[in-house]
């Protein structure tokens, strides 16, 4: 069942073009111009009624719910607050009635998220939930649900379930721009077009996978690295960072670029792998400028930039891997991909059991 692969994990990062494809299937207008989510129950009017969000979730979750908030704040012009669920139950959040929480968990089945859905019920805000399984247990508590599409995972590290996550924000961000006319109607259609483009984005970084592979076992080597970028490249830089951390056992840090000299910097010395990410235009030269920091305390630098990207190899950056060029705001959904081969590649190379790592659960059912 593992359809000729070595792990499930391999097969689910393989498998994230369809999950793209199915996530969005059914949900884009026939004329192309419009999300349509005729799961969401709530008027115009209670939309236009949000005063503020509340993204919820717990570990992979949670990164897809950074991407989320950066989403709906630029296309909605909403408000959006993040937290891990184990931490928003008990600070006591400020909730009304006009606050949307949404809770993010691929089981559905997640002690915290659970609770923290039933404390924002219980405080009068309407919750969706954005979850993989039908039927469980958030997917019912939830006013509103948005299904990902991306199948059963099976692999404790999610990653098409995270990626199918970020659609499903993409998605819901365009319904929200639409809905409150925060964003013309041209520039939505671009956007599905764009993001139609994906799968087939996607399916040409899996190609070179085995550049990546041979990366990944000299980075398997050590026992310390960062990764770095700036605004939306540092959610994702997060999230290749746990992917890392949890299956290779190699200790990571994810660092916002530009905080790197308020002390981290400190612990780069020579050798140190740093993996950067510069899929930003508009914070290109900011986080070269990080990266030429580093360079010059002696780390070795991988860049993860945009194709056609001028960088002189060599001396800032010592290798480049490049994605293909999409809208900034898609952009993770293609550049996390990269960054769970390397975490599986680095996993196999350390002799690790891929899909089942130590000590972690598929479910996190306790608190
Ligand atoms: C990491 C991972 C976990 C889960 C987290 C939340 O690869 O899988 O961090 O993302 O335990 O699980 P769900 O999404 O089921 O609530």
């Amino acid at each position: 069942e593992k359809a000729g692969f070595d792990h499930f994990m391999l097969k689910e990062i393989y498998e994230q073009p369809k999950a793209y494809r199915d996530t969005m299937m059914g949900r884009i207008s026939a004329d192309g111009r419009s999300v349509e989510l005729k799961e969401i129950g709530m008027t115009p009017e209670q939309i236009r009624g949000i005063r503020n969000v509340h993204i919820v979730a717990c570990g992979t979750a949670y990164h897809a719910g950074m991407v989320g908030k950066s989403l709906i704040e630029s296309l909605a012009r909403i408000p959006v607050e993040i937290d891990v669920a184990s931490e928003y139950r008990y600070r006591s959040p400020i909730i009304t009635p006009e606050t949307l929480v949404i809770v993010v968990s691929q089981s559905g089945e997640t002690a915290d998220t659970l609770a923290a859905l039933r404390e924002a019920k219980r405080c009068g805000a309407r919750v969706l939930a954005i979850t993989n399984v039908v039927g469980s247990s958030v997917s019912r508590e939830a006013n509103d649900v948005i299904i990902t599409q991306a199948g059963p995972e099976i692999a404790v590290a999610s990653t098409k379930a995270y990626t199918s996550q970020l659609i499903a924000f993409m998605l819901y961000g365009l319904f929200l721009a639409d809905t409150l006319g925060t964003r013309d109607k041209d520039w939505i259609a671009d956007v599905l077009v764009a993001m139609q483009k994906l799968p087939e984005q996607v399916e040409s970084i899996l190609e070179r996978a085995q550049v990546l592979k041979q990366v990944a076992e000299s980075l398997a080597k050590h026992d310390n690295l960062f990764f770095i970028g700036r605004g939306i490249d540092f959610a994702v830089a997060q999230e290749g960072s746990l992917k890392l951390k949890e299956i290779s056992y190699i200790h990571s840090e994810a660092y916002p670029a530009g905080e790197l000299k308020h002390g981290t910097l400190a612990l780069i010395e020579e050798g140190i792998p740093v993996i950067a990410l510069i899929t930003q235009e508009d914070l290109y030269e900011k986080t070269l400028s990080n990266i030429k920091e580093v360079k010059a305390r002696g780390a070795h630098v991988l860049g993860l930039v945009n194709e056609g990207t001028e960088v002189e190899v060599g001396k800032s950056i010592d290798e480049l891997f490049a994605i293909p060029r999409t809208l900034p705001l898609l952009s993770p959904a293609l550049s996390v991909v990269p960054l769970q081969l390397l975490a599986y590649y680095a996993s196999l190379a350390r002799g690790n059991d891929v899909d089942k790592p130590r000590n972690l659960a598929k479910s996190v059912t306790v608190e």
